[in-house]
Order: C-alpha cells, then structure tokens, then sequence
C-alpha cells in the first residue's frame, strides 16, 4: 500500500528534495555538530539514510535532488531488475541479500516484509538537534513499524524501532537490526576484544566482503564486548581519518556488525539478540529495540568526544565528582568495624570525599560462597548494623557508598531456600555454577517486588547516596524455571525499572555499574547510572589500555579508576605511585587501598596527588579528550584540552623502551593554532625526569611558549623517561 505523505513540519530549507523525485517523496537534511544525515523518504518503503558524515553545508532542493542523482546505481548482470534499496530496515523484499533488517514469522508464514511509509514528521528536537518519526506498514504481513531516526546537537545519529502486530495470529519476532551505510571510503574495521581484567584490547582488520558480527550473548555488556564498531579510512588513528562507528544501547544479549556487499554496499548494523521464543507478539502488542547510535569523526578523538558531549548533556555535573574510597582491595571480606574506622581516618587524611563499603557486609557473606539475596546486615559482623562506620565516615565529611549486587542470588542463601523457582535456568537443569552464584529472575514481579524493598529499605536506614551495583557473571541458560521461556529481554527491562525507581524515588540517589569490572558498559545502563568500573584490573599499565578504548565511549567523569597498592593484587607488577595516580587522575578518581597501614610520607605522597587532581578536576570532567599515537610504540600520550581551548593537561606514558635513543618527539593536537601556550611540566613531575642521570631537555627544564599550529606540527621532545614512569605536562594560554 502506498500513501500522500504529509508535508514535513519544522525549518525545511534544507529538506525537500525536487527535480526527478515523484512529488510524495522528500529528502530530509538533517544537519547538526558537524554532521549531515540525510534521509530518503519514499511512500513505498522505509526511510533510508542516503548520506551520514561531514556536514554538506546548506543545500537548496536542486542541491539535495543531485545527491540522488549522483548516487543512484545502474541495473548491471544478474540482478534483480529493482536495484538493492538500502532502508535502516534492510529487506529482502528490496533486492537486499545481506543481514536482515527483521526475521520473524506467523507459524513459519509472513515471514518477509515489504513496508511502506504512511506517514513521517522531523522536527527541532529544541536541543539543537533533529528528532523525526517515520512511521510504516506491511498490510499483508499485518504488521505496523515506527521508526525513530534522531540527530543529536552533537552530531550523534541515534535509531530505534517500534514493531507492533495488527494481526489476530502471534507473530514470533526473531530479529530487529537497524542499519546504516558507510561509504566506500572505509576500508578498515576496528573494534574491542578481551577478557577479565583485560576489557577493550583494540583488534583491525580490512573491511573485506562478507560480514563481521560481533554478538553478546552473556546477558550483560560483556568483558569481551565492543563497545563500538568502527569503519574508516585506512589507517584511521585518533587525530586523523573519516571514521563512522556504531554502538548498540542494550545491557542484554546484542550485536554489532559490519557489512560489505559484493554490490559495493557497506553497512554498520545492530540491534539485540533475541533467544528463541522470546518476543512473541500477541495482537496489537509492540516490540521496542534498544537504540543504536552511530557517531561519525575525523579521527577517534572527534567520534568520541561527541558520545562523551550527549552524556554530558543527559548527565549534567551537579557538583564535581567526589572521591571515592573503596574498601574492596584494602580488606576484601574480612569486615569488622575498628579496621574500617581505620581506613576511613585514613581515607578522610588524604582527600577522599566518599567511602564506599564493598562486598561483604551482608548476611552469610564471609566469602563469596553464599549470601547474595539476603540482603540484611550481617549481625555477627556489625551487631548495631552499619550505623557505627557510617556516622563515622560522615563526621569524617565523607559520603557513605554501597555494594550491591541486585540481579544474583547464592543457591546458598535463604532466599534462594526460600524461592529457588526465582533462580533462572531450566526447568530440568540449573546453569552452572560461576563464583557459587546464580541469577536472579527480575522478571518475576515477587522477586523484583522483593529485591527493590530491601534495596530501598536499606537506602532509607542508612540515607545512602550511592550504590556500587555490581553483577559477577554471565547469564547462561536464562530461563524462566516455571514457564520454561528465555528471559533475558525481560530482565534487562526489569533491571533497567528497578534503576528507574529507586533513582526515582531517592533524589540524588548515585549508582555505579559494575559488573566483574567492565562487563557493563553500554549507553543503556549509562544513560541511568553515574560512574562505570573501567575494569577488575587496577594495575596502572594494564589500565592504560583499558582506559584508552573504553573511554571512546564513556566520558572520563563516569569511567571510575582507582590508585591501588604498588604491588598490583592481580598482576602482582610494581608500580610507582606516579603511574598509578596519573593512569587514575584522567578518569574519576578513587583510591582502593588499605592506606591505613602507610607511613604518615607515604600518606601525604598519596594526599598530593589527590589534591592535584582536584585542582584539575574542573578542566579533565569537562574537556575534550585527546589520545595520541606518537611514532614511537614505547610512548602512549593523553590529555585533556579545556572547551574554550585555554588550558590542558597531557600526560606522556613510556609503555616501554624507547625505539631511539634520544627519544623522538610528540605533537599535542587539540589546542587553538593560532593561539600562543606556555608549557610547562608540572612540579610534581620534575623528580621523575630529574631522577634520569641525563641532561634535562631545554623545554623541560625552562619551558617554553609556542603556538597551537607548532606544537601540533613541530611537537616537542620526548624526555627520555624508564617504562612505566609517566609525567605531566601543562599548557596555559598566554594572554
Ligand atoms: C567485582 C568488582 O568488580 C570488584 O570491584 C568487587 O566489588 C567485587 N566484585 C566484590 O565481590
């Protein structure tokens, strides 16, 4: 069926396409931070997207109508004779033989569509970005699609899509992956791999024919997700190369994927994954998929900052970011309450704002054998619960912070005595075991109902203001016992209201996601909670690279790192404290340590670098991060460069030795051109490259001014700096 389009609403300038367009259909420019998406709107399929990257510039409507002009293919040997039709919704129905848009069907019928846009609006999302609706059905497969294609004012593409059956049969939806093209131009992918405490390691290759999927299927984010899937030109780097890249906002089992057809068409997908027989809609019942952002840059530091700038704006800093204490490394489970009125005095002496009480405080929970469900203030361990640490902490002027871990349940627990049908799994079979728990079925509104009042009794008693919510393990065999049905959809939507509620109903109430260190990293649990744990690993030169990546995605204010003891708990690798508080400071900083047990030096070391980082707070939660690659391996450089370009903060990283002797040297990108600086290194610095028994360079023992563009293009000397001791190094405008 085929439909009048309505005029669009909103500034149209740049919207209606004319010349060898039938007059229902519109080309709509949509236009903001840099970026121009383009969308075809036709009466007879789903919007498409003809262009998505640089801003075009202001194009009248013989403009716009060249743009389909230039693009459109010829029919060449054996193809179907209606060309490929590329919609975000790809499908077969239009000649599109690669990943499909939806899989489903009726009892094994219906099974492919053919949707036509019955009517669509773009309008000024009042942001300074574009929201539109665009809205389709498929009579004969009775099936209903709304399509929300929004650009942000920082130039982030996002996608969702609402499925609804107008059918009297269930329909068994499948799949729902959402899509958009890249040119040509993109030769090369990169995305993340890893593992436990080793989340984000980089992996390229070319973007060759066929399909490059990378699927979750853990029931979280994932150790080993991406968290983006990048194509771009070869040879792409932080500061240099188009690049577009996709990233799927679901906590649940989802997918991203890059698609190169033998026709030329390249695409960046996504969307979530559904276990069999988990959607089936009933009549008029809908199907809503997570969203899928794409940002475009040039250069990794341009696509990234425009994530961090939008969770920025859904996050507004309300005051500078505390810091945080956390009692994990420094005493594990062995809780008692003088040691930890200990730590917290110690904690207090050196600037930390907010002590967090980790796992242990619970009841059962000695170890990580059992407890988890019951959460109830173990007696034996804090006989007038946790109100003695807590007061304490507060007279010290700390806020009071604390784990949980909502979604898991111990078998030995007397919740799960109690409820073992609200463990997932299978009818006949429990999953296996991973650290002695099990998962929790949210989506039983007894459990949910049960969880969420001990979760807000809790906050109440002790007038929390922040929970580390953690989640240990994978979801395997995620099944409803009763029912026998798959449940991960179900539980991320839980566990998502359950956030909701309690952020609801406690104003200022702060939560941290965590999950067995950087398992859950996604723009659906960021846009709800406040800080992520970058990783179970706190080894500083591990941390680097952790950091590096997953911050391509998550601002620094919300990516927590903390300064742990020299030797590393998991690595068991030595580091000084200057490495370990310059990896912690470009983040949000903690500290996870038993620094009670330091002499009162060593202590007021700790309480300098604190005290440094909040001097610099301001400028690193606020400004625009700059990752370089320098021609030497050896040296990883990061920084930090003010919005108005004032100020920044570069630390240089020696990863290892250098590959010349002298080292060569290293280009701050990111600062004005035209503008002079004065760069100095920073005092704290000076001991490291003063400890070498070489000459100091020039710049570093005078400093030295230069502009913007020389910096860039010239750079500066690398000093010759041993592996694992970085230094800092400042630049202030000089007026
Ligand atoms: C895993 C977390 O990532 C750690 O920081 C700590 O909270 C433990 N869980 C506690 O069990």
């Amino acid at each position: 069926m085929t439909a009048q389009l309505p005029e669009q609403t909103g500034p149209t300038q740049d919207a209606q396409a004319q010349g060898p367009h039938p007059v229902s259909e519109r080309l709509q420019h949509l236009r903001a931070g840099g970026v121009s998406l383009m969308l075809a709107i036709r009466p007879d399929a789903p919007p498409a997207i003809l262009y998505w990257g640089e801003d075009l510039g202001n194009l009248d409507d013989a403009q716009l109508a060249s743009i389909t002009a230039a693009s459109a293919p010829r029919q060449t040997s054996n193809m179907p004779e209606d060309p490929i039709l590329l919609t975000v919704l790809p499908e077969n129905s239009r000649s599109w033989p690669g990943t499909p848009g939806i899989e489903g069907h009726r009892d094994g019928r219906a099974f492919s569509t053919k949707f036509a846009t019955t009517s669509w609006r773009c309008d000024p999302d009042g942001l300074g970005g574009w929201a539109c609706v665009c809205k389709a059905e498929d009579v004969d497969a009775e099936l209903e699609l709304a399509v929300d294609i929004e650009l942000t004012a920082q130039g982030l593409a996002k996608l969702r899509a609402r499925l609804t059956n107008t059918g009297n049969s269930p329909y068994q939806l499948q799949s729902l992956t959402l899509a958009l093209p890249v040119p040509d131009l993109a030769d090369e992918l990169m995305d993340f791999g890893g593992h436990h405490l080793h989340e984000r390691a980089p992996q390229r290759h070319e973007f060759t024919q066929g399909t490059h999927v990378r699927e979750e299927c853990r029931g979280r984010t994932g150790l080993d997700a991406t968290l983006l899937v990048l194509a771009g030109e070869k040879g792409f780097d932080f500061g240099t190369g188009k690049i577009w890249g996709v990233h799927t906002a679901w906590s649940g089992n989802h997918r991203m994927l890059a698609e190169r057809l033998p026709s030329g068409e390249r695409i960046l997908a996504g969307g979530e994954v559904l276990q069999p027989g988990e959607i089936t809609l009933a009549s008029d019942e809908s199907y809503e998929s997570p969203w899928l952002f794409a940002s475009f840059g040039n250069g990794m530091d341009e696509l990234s900052a425009r994530f961090h700038e939008y969770l920025r704006t859904t996050h507004p800093l309300r005051r500078p970011r505390p810091v945080t204490g956390n009692s994990w490394e420094a005493v594990y489970f062995d809780h008692k309450l003088e040691p930890l009125v200990s730590l917290a005095d110690a904690f207090a002496e050196v600037g930390v704002e907010r002590f967090v009480l980790d796992d242990g405080w619970f009841s059962h929970r000695r170890d990580d054998h059992a407890g988890l469900g019951d959460w109830e203030v173990d007696r034996e361990v804090w006989p007038d619960g946790l109100h003695p640490l807590v007061e304490h902490v507060r007279a010290r002027g700390m806020e009071f912070g604390l784990w949980v871990e909502p979604e898991m349940i111990n078998p030995d627990s007397d919740l799960a005595r109690a409820h073992p049908d609200w463990i997932m799994g299978m009818p006949w079979r429990l999953p296996p075991e991973s650290r002695h728990q099990q998962v929790l079925n949210l989506a039983i509104p007894e459990a949910y109902d049960h969880i969420h009042s001990r979760l807000d009794a809790l906050i109440d008693e002790y007038q929390l203001t922040y929970l580390k919510w953690d989640h240990n393990r994978d979801l395997v065999e995620a099944g409803n016992r009763v029912t026998g049905r798959a449940t991960v959809h179900a539980q991320t939507l839980a566990v998502y209201r359950l956030i909701d509620k309690l952020k609801a109903d406690h104003p200022g109430l702060e939560i941290e996601s965590c999950s067995s260190g950087g398992g859950r990293a996604d723009l659906g649990i960021l846009e709800r909670t406040d800080r992520m744990w970058g990783s179970d690993c706190t080894d500083a030169h591990e941390r680097q690279q952790i950091q590096r990546y997953t911050s391509l995605l998550v601002p620094p204010e919300m990516l927590g790192s903390h300064i742990s003891a020299s030797e590393n708990h998991q690595t068991w690798r030595r580091l000084s404290l200057s490495m370990r508080a310059i990896t912690a400071i470009f983040a949000d900083l903690g500290v996870e340590w038993d620094v009670s047990k330091l002499s009162a030096a060593e202590r007021e070391q700790l309480a300098e670098w604190i005290a440094l980082y909040k001097h610099w707070r301001p400028l690193l939660h606020t400004g625009k991060a700059i990752r370089i690659d320098s021609p030497d391996p050896a040296f990883w450089v990061n920084g930090v460069v003010s919005q108005d370009r004032t100020r920044a903060l570069f630390a240089i990283v020696p990863m290892g030795t250098s590959i010349t002797a002298p080292p060569g040297m290293w280009r701050p990108r990111g600062l004005d051109p035209e503008r002079s600086y004065r760069v100095e290194p920073l005092e704290i610095s000076r001991s490291t490259v003063d400890k070498t028994p070489y000459q100091p360079l020039r710049w570093w023992g005078e400093g030295l001014t230069a502009t913007g563009k020389t910096l860039a293009e010239h750079g500066l000397r690398i000093p010759d700096l041993p592996p694992d001791e970085p230094v800092l190094v400042s630049f202030e405008e000089e007026s």
